[in-house]
């Protein structure tokens, strides 16, 4: 079990800072308030909140700590399946996803017509908006750690750049304790909406603008990936084009229990008894357990596949390790020769996936279509 070096990751950071001060741009989807200046102030704020290591308790610990722009926007550390907190210690239950395209996610709600919960964030939607979600990981004992608001306002008041939060919100911006907890969310909810998170320039979107040709292999795999009586993966992972022309977030948000296995080892399984009071016989109920509904147990969020090369480990638990793993896992997850014991068995998915018979090229051509899918292509 390897973990980073704080050092080393600070200095990619700031790298990571000064290589883009330009970079930050809107997107159509970001909260509006004031003008173009004062949105793009607004993203600077969020920018140096994202990556501030002293606003977590012990300092040391930034959002980006756990979603590096250079790792896909997740964790750096692909050895581990879940992310060490700010007190090292401490490990929280599931592995961390990218936050790159989040910022397109709707809100949390049950779509009637479908039958079906959609959106949120986290991998069980328990936060509705992302201004919530923000929130989260500085009042987290197992990430950030802060005790309360109060200790995390404190710590923002004596940064550098408090005094950006006048500029962007008003006078007296972090006087109020509450306050200024919404207004941290805000400035960070502008900076996750900016560019820098959802760039579209993998090879794939070239490809989509006719700009550049897929490899043979490429091409197969898109086909299978597409083919309801192959892959079948466009079902929950859309990969075309959407009416308005916009590109594909591949993922449609609804829930799903795909059967993932449980993780045979996990460092949450060793924490302190009150975090997890189940020990190694820890299960992960997903969004059954946030909306109290048997019926929902063992689903989780359908994630974007962009840039998947980077964000390794896989699953909400980050039980496979590479992409050979999980589409080994689609194609014969039923096989009972695999044995691929699922975490929850209620509920799972068994007409989707599972038993896809795909050969052997088969899976290794959806593989090599899963890798165009990385953002910072450069056309030849
Ligand atoms: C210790 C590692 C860690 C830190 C630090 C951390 N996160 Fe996360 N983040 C995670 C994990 C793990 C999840 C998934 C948790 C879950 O589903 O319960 C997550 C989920 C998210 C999501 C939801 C993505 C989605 O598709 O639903 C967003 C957005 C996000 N984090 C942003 C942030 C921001 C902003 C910060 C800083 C305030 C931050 N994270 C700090 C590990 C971390
Ligand atoms: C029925 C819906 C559904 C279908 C069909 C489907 N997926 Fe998924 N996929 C999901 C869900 C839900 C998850 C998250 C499961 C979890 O974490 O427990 C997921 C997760 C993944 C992940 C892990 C991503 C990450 O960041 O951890 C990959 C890779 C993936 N799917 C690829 C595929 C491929 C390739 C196919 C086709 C062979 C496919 N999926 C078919 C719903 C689906």
């Amino acid at each position: 079990m390897k973990h980073y070096l704080q050092t080393g990751l600070a200095g990619l950071l700031t790298l990571f800072v000064l290589t883009n001060v330009n970079a930050s741009q809107d997107h159509s989807k970001t909260p509006q308030s004031g003008s173009d200046q004062n949105l793009k102030l607004k993203q600077a704020l969020g920018r140096k909140l994202y990556f501030d290591t002293g606003l977590s308790e012990p300092a040391g610990q930034a959002c980006a700590g756990c979603h590096l722009p250079s790792t896909g926007f997740a964790d750096p550390d692909s050895e581990l399946p879940v992310s060490r907190g700010a007190d090292p210690a401490h490990f929280g239950n599931r592995n961390t996803p990218t936050t790159a395209y989040a910022a397109f996610t709707p809100e949390f709600h049950y779509d009637k017509k479908e039958g079906l919960y959609i959106g949120g964030f986290f991998l069980d939607g328990r936060a509705h908006t992302m201004q919530d979600q923000a929130k989260g990981p500085f009042l987290n004992p197992l990430e950030m750690g802060n005790p309360d608001a109060a200790s995390l306002i404190n710590k923002v008041r004596q940064a550098k750049y408090s005094s950006m939060f006048d500029q962007v919100f008003g006078p007296g911006a972090l006087s109020d304790v509450q306050q200024a907890f919404d207004y941290v969310a805000d400035a960070l909810v502008a900076f996750e909406h900016s560019n820098d998170f959802s760039p579209f320039n993998a090879k794939y979107d070239y490809y989509l603008e006719g700009e550049v040709q897929l490899t043979a292999a490429e091409q197969r795999g898109l086909e299978l990936f597409e083919d309801e009586k192959k892959g079948n993966c466009a079902a929950c992972h859309p990969s075309q084009k959407k009416t308005d022309g916009s590109h594909p977030l591949f993922t449609d948000y609804s829930y799903d229990n795909i059967g993932v296995p449980r993780l045979k080892d996990s460092p949450f399984y060793y924490i302190e008894k009150t975090f997890n009071p189940a020990g190694d016989q820890y299960i992960d109920l997903g969004l059954g357990r946030v909306l109290n509904q048997p019926a929902e147990n063992g689903k989780f969020k359908v994630p974007t596949l962009r840039n998947l090369t980077k964000t390794a480990p896989y699953m909400h638990n980050g039980v496979f390790k590479t992409l050979e793993e999980v589409v080994d896992f689609y194609n014969s997850r039923d096989s009972t020769e695999k044995n691929f014991k699922p975490e929850v068995v209620e509920n799972m998915n068994d007409e989707e996936l599972g038993d896809l018979n795909l050969s052997k090229q088969e899976e290794q051509d959806i593989i090599a279509f899963l890798k165009t899918l990385t953002d910072g292509y450069i056309l030849p």
